[in-house]
């Protein structure tokens, strides 16, 4: 049943499809979110019921969106819209995609902000290393105090983080604009593998000089009495966040996936690397902050203030420090890389545009929105767009954007898509896309039928209202 009217460029080869959907997967979700919810929601509970539900509903979600997007070849609304005309159902289930892919417009708009942040990083270190030179630590002779203040001294700076944030935007629209192989395939193939050399590096070093052994209690004791509604929601929606799900971004990419590519495989590679990154990540992170004294719950501060604090303290700290801010950024941008083409893939399909016009047009909107996050935490701090919603009261534009793709967008489209793909679609379609057999088979479809919707619904309620 391969789908006609084909409007689009494949990945050159199953391998850079892998890297192309780790590179969309790992990305600031692993290195600067997971680490600060982790310790935001009391570590081991939220960390093992994060593992729990990549296994159970991610990776059976995951499978389902690239498979609707390998069937239909095409945009996401459209992929759905020929999954389900080839399964004789609604067409209307589209929505599912188009709700996804207006989230990953919000999710793009933010996430650019935070990589401006990582931009300015890079520079922090530079200059330092000019300064100081190679040997000793980072920031020789300033107080820690002053170290922290670098990010509220970015924040205050509204122009400084526009220009950085708009930074970060274009050289992501540079690169979808180029296309599929010579773009978004090109990062995914160059920086993904130095991504992965750098964080291997860093892990080990973090193992050997940090306090190993308290992140290790820290992160995998588990207190079940932690384990409230606001912490599950906070986990799945992490758990999204990180696998690229429910805003179509995954859809987008399995479009561009060959016929001979086994996508139940796939999606267990891409999974499983992505949450070997997580997991890294917090022991990378978290024996450096113990080592330093500092407290596991600093939130979004974490990667951005008490990291580079541990780095005074280290051999070579300067050097480390850039090298693991460089790391970021590549990851940062082969993720941001996908949030822009998900839009713009519909875009430039839907109303017949030109690639890099289609890339214009979502990036400047991107822009305008992007803007007003990077003033939320300056100009705009007392903005709290949805302060009706008890969930979002006292919360600023930026945070508003993080929680509702997070929390709301994300689980909403999963459980869209499970029932689509669960109930609705052709079971020997499903079948015939799936590349699982037997047991796994069977396991899949019962989590995508009964377990995911279901868990999903009670956690997003739960964590609503609860
Ligand atoms: N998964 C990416 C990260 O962890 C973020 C992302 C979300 C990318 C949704 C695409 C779609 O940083």
């Amino acid at each position: 049943m391969a789908a006609t009217g084909k409007t689009h460029e494949n990945w050159s080869s199953r391998s850079a499809f892998i890297l192309a959907a780790v590179g969309s997967a790992v990305g600031l979700g692993n290195m600067w979110r997971f680490p600060a919810e982790a310790g935001e929601n009391g570590g081991g509970a939220f960390v093992l019921f994060y593992i729990f539900c990549v296994l159970l509903i991610g990776l059976p979600v995951l499978l389902s969106e690239v498979l609707i997007g390998r069937h239909g070849q095409a945009n996401a609304p459209e992929s759905v819209r020929r999954v389900a005309r080839d399964s004789n159902a609604p067409e209307g289930w589209s929505i599912l995609a188009s709700m996804g892919v207006f989230a990953a417009f919000l999710i793009l708009s933010f996430y650019c902000v935070v990589g401006g942040w990582v931009v300015y990083y890079i520079g922090v270190f530079i200059s330092d290393l000019v300064q100081t030179g190679l040997a000793g630590g980072a920031f020789e002779g300033r107080a820690a105090g002053d170290i922290e203040g670098l990010l509220p001294g970015l924040f205050g700076n509204g122009g400084l983080m526009v220009g950085l944030n708009l930074g970060f935007l274009a050289v992501t629209m540079f690169f979808v604009a180029r296309g599929v192989s010579s773009g978004i395939e090109w990062v995914a193939v160059y920086l993904m593998p130095i991504f992965f050399v750098l964080f291997l590096g860093i892990t080990i070093y973090g193992a050997f000089t940090g306090n190993f052994g308290e992140a290790v209690a820290y992160l995998f004791t588990f207190d079940f009495s932690k384990l409230t509604g606001e912490v599950m929601l906070a986990a799945v929606g992490q758990a999204f966040f990180s696998l690229s799900l429910g805003v179509a971004g995954m859809m987008t990419y399995g479009a561009y996936a060959n016929r001979d590519t086994n996508l139940g495989e796939t999606s267990g590679i891409i999974a499983g690397a992505d949450t070997m990154v997580a997991m890294l990540a917090g022991l990378a992170i978290f024996p450096i902050v113990f080592a330093a004294g500092l407290s596991a719950s600093a939130g979004p501060g974490l990667m951005f203030q008490s990291l580079p604090i541990a780095f005074q303290a280290m051999p070579f700290g300067s050097l480390i420090g850039l090298a693991f801010f460089v790391m970021v950024f590549f990851a940062a941008l082969t993720s941001s890389v996908s949030l822009l083409e998900a839009p713009t893939a519909y875009v430039f399909e839907k109303f017949k545009l030109a690639r890099p016009v289609a890339t214009l047009i979502v990036g400047l909107g991107a822009a305008a929105l992007g803007v007003l996050s990077s003033l939320s935490f300056n100009d705009m701090a007392e903005f709290y767009p949805l302060s009706f919603i008890p969930l979002f009261a006292e919360t600023n534009f930026f945070d508003t954007l993080d929680g509702v793709t997070a929390k709301l967008f994300m689980p909403i489209g999963a459980i869209l898509t499970c029932i689509f793909v669960g109930w609705i679609a052709d079971a020997k379609l499903i079948d015939d896309e799936n590349g699982l057999d037997g047991v796994l088979h069977q396991t899949w479809r019962v989590l995508v039928r009964f377990v995911c919707p279901i868990a999903l619904t009670i956690i997003l309620l739960a964590g609503l209202f609860a």
